[in-house]
């Protein structure tokens, strides 16, 4: 089975659909293009029943896409397809992704159809996405509550009727990961045309286990994943891309898989999201967090000043970043100390940064976190043996 993992990108659709996180056309446009450069295989650029902006925008980001795909997502009402069709005319590689709930919980309360009506809509669904256009994806909406039969069942009748990707949505947050892996497993032994489309992740994170049950599904059988930029997405968000995709290229020693993704690139869409929205990233989140290679603590320090292997399983300049962040703060050495005043055209002897150490520690019990100005002001304050201090006067005054 090949072993590369396609990225589907819906930053822009389901990432969109959370509240605060709403952007204009142009706003849209700017991102499109970032996450073509960042690679991402599928960008899913909106929902064009859901309002004529939705629709002019899923058009114009297909017109300027050229190497990702562009998908449109619609139900699988006929004037939801025609819309997603016609949004995607101009598009170099356009997706169609049509979608119907599958569990019998939805089929109750929230459509009112029975399961054979469900799967009628989704075949001719796909026939007429399929009659327009050669890459369709159909989702099974709530398919991680959904009987797994009925999945097979449905599954196998959308891949009959053209259907070239079916994801399978933990749409609540609800599975586990080895449950969603079992799932996956069985859909993937219990297809019998599975051959002829492949099998896709669309995990929600309610129970923050969005991104490991994403990499349970790829170890049975998966091959795309759906995923948003921070983890963007309805409620707690979706599957973060640059968790999936680092954790894929980290611990390839043990999945052995590949993507298109340009790693260096991770950290600009991060930032770029985070500017648009206003929305800025909490600190610890991994990857992208401004914490995330940052550190404080003096033992930590001590390590990744020697060797950043001590601390560090993956680089900063892999996902963009210029370098770590040694963060000067009650927890930190004279070590760091050193090599921060250093950096800053400090140069002490053992006397004199015993003092600053000192003094250092003193401010950082009441700032949480000592800036580079605050250890300049400190420098230019202070007495030093004469060597020294004609360094520190003659640096702190530039
Ligand atoms: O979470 C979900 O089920 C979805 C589908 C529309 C794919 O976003
Ligand atoms: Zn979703």
């Amino acid at each position: 089975m090949d072993n590369h993992i396609k990225i589907f990108d819906t930053t822009l659709r389901d990432g969109e659909q959370s509240p605060g996180y709403s952007m204009n056309q142009q706003e849209k446009l700017q991102l499109a293009l970032q996450l073509e450069k960042l690679g991402v295989d599928v960008i899913e650029a909106g929902f064009p029943i859901a309002s004529d902006g939705d629709y002019e925008t899923v058009k114009e980001i297909g017109k300027i896409i050229k190497k990702s795909s562009v998908a449109a997502l619609c139900r699988t009402r006929r004037e939801d397809l025609e819309r997603a069709v016609s949004a995607v005319q101009h598009a170099a590689k356009p997706r169609i992704h049509t979608f119907i709930a599958t569990s019998d919980i939805h089929l109750k309360y929230k459509l009112q159809q029975t399961r054979d009506e469900v799967l009628e809509s989704a075949v001719k669904a796909v026939e007429y996405a399929r009659s327009h256009c050669d890459d369709v994806e159909f989702s099974a909406e709530d398919a991680s509550r959904s009987d797994p039969e009925y999945l097979i069942e449905i599954f196998t009748a959308v891949i009959e009727a053209g259907a070239t990707t079916i994801n399978v949505p933990d749409t609540v947050g609800y599975g586990l990961p080895w449950e969603y892996g079992e799932l996956i497993k069985t859909l993937h032994e219990g297809i019998p045309n599975i051959d002829q489309a492949i099998i896709s992740v669309h995990c929600h994170n309610d129970l923050g286990l969005a991104v490991a049950n994403s990499l349970m599904g790829i170890q049975n059988g998966a091959r795309q994943i759906e995923c948003t930029v921070n983890g963007i997405g309805e409620r707690a968000g979706n599957a973060s891309l640059e968790e999936v995709v680092m954790a894929l290229r980290t611990r390839k020693n043990s999945m052995n898989y590949t993507t298109s993704v340009n790693t260096k690139e991770i950290f600009p869409s991060s930032q770029l999201l985070a500017q648009i929205t206003g929305k800025g990233v909490q600190p610890n989140k991994a990857i992208v967090g401004e914490n995330a290679f940052a550190h404080e603590a003096g033992i930590h320090q001590h390590g990744v000043l020697k060797n950043p292997l001590t601390y560090e399983i993956m680089t900063p300049e892999s996902v963009g970043l210029t370098s770590n962040r040694i963060v000067i703060g009650k927890h930190s050495g004279r070590f760091a100390l050193c090599k921060k005043l250093e950096e800053l055209g400090f140069y002490l002897n053992k006397e004199d940064l015993n003092t600053i150490y000192t003094r250092v520690t003193q401010l950082a019990d009441k700032k949480k976190v000592v800036e580079d100005s605050d250890l300049i002001n400190i420098m230019a304050n202070s007495k030093f043996t004469t060597s020294t201090q004609q360094t520190a006067s003659a640096v702190g005054n530039r």
